[in-house]
C-alpha cells in the first residue's frame, strides 16, 4: 500500500516527510499555545516611487531578486519583486523583502505586512488556534505561497496592521538565477484571496 502511494506520487518521495523519520519509537506530543517565532523573516512595501525605491536597495545593498512580476497586459512594467540577500554560496530565505508598485490611486507609501518564521506546520496551525481563541482577527490563511513556498498564516495585530507566521519557506544562493513571470495567483492551496488584501488598514 505504502509502496504504491509512494509511486503514484514521486515528488513526495523527495520531501522530508518521508526522508525524515526522526523520532523512531518515540511519539509526537504537542502543547497548546501560541506560535514560537524564532526569527524576523521578511517584510515588504507598497511604494508609489517603486522603480527609485528598487534601485536603493539593488544599487546600495546586497539584495538581488529571486522573483520579478510584471503585469500581464504589460510585459515590460515590472510592478513586484521579491529579493533575498546574497550571500554567495551561502543559502538565504527566498525573500528578506519585497517590493510592490502602488495603485496610482494610492495616498502614500506604506509596509504591506512583516512576517516571521515558525518551527514548523504543526506550531503554525497551533498558532493559528491559539490566536482565533483568543479573539483576534484572522486575514488570509493558512495555505502555501507559490514565490518563496511559505506556508502562510496572516492576522491583523491590535492596529490592524497585518502580520504573518510561516514555516517550511524555499531557501536558494548564487546559483539560483533572477525569474521573471507575469503575475498570477499567490497561493498553491489555501483560502480565497482576500478582495481587500492588498490595502493599508493600520492605524
Ligand atoms: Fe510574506
Amino acid at each position: 500500500m505504502r509502496k504504491n502511494y509512494r509511486q503514484k506520487h514521486t515528488s513526495l518521495t523527495d520531501r522530508s516527510i518521508f526522508r525524515l523519520k526522526k523520532s523512531e519509537g518515540q511519539f509526537q506530543r504537542y502543547h497548546d499555545g501560541p506560535a514560537l517565532i524564532h526569527k524576523l523573516g521578511h517584510y515588504g512595501y507598497v511604494c508609489k516611487e517603486f522603480q527609485t525605491q528598487l534601485e536603493f536597495y539593488t544599487g546600495n545593498f546586497n539584495f538581488v531578486h529571486s522573483d520579478i512580476l510584471y503585469l500581464p497586459q504589460f510585459p515590460d512594467r515590472d510592478v513586484m519583486t521579491f529579493m533575498h540577500l546574497d550571500l554567495g554560496e551561502e543559502y538565504t530565505d527566498h525573500h528578506t523583502l519585497f517590493l510592490q508598485c502602488a495603485l496610482p490611486t494610492a495616498r502614500e507609501t506604506y509596509v504591506h505586512h512583516t512576517s516571521f518564521e515558525v518551527e514548523d506546520f504543526d506550531t503554525q496551525l497551533m498558532g493559528h488556534r491559539y490566536l482565533a481563541q483568543k479573539g483576534w482577527t484572522s486575514v488570509w490563511g493558512v495555505g502555501r505561497h507559490i514565490l518563496g513556498s511559505q506556508i502562510f498564516d496572516y492576522w491583523y495585530d491590535s492596529s490592524r496592521f497585518k502580520i504573518e507566521h510561516y514555516a517550511d519557506g524555499d531557501v536558494v544562493n548564487q546559483d539560483n538565477p533572477t525569474r521573471r513571470k507575469a503575475v498570477g495567483p499567490l497561493s498553491v492551496w489555501g483560502p480565497e484571496l482576500p478582495k481587500d488584501f492588498g490595502d493599508n488598514k493600520a492605524t
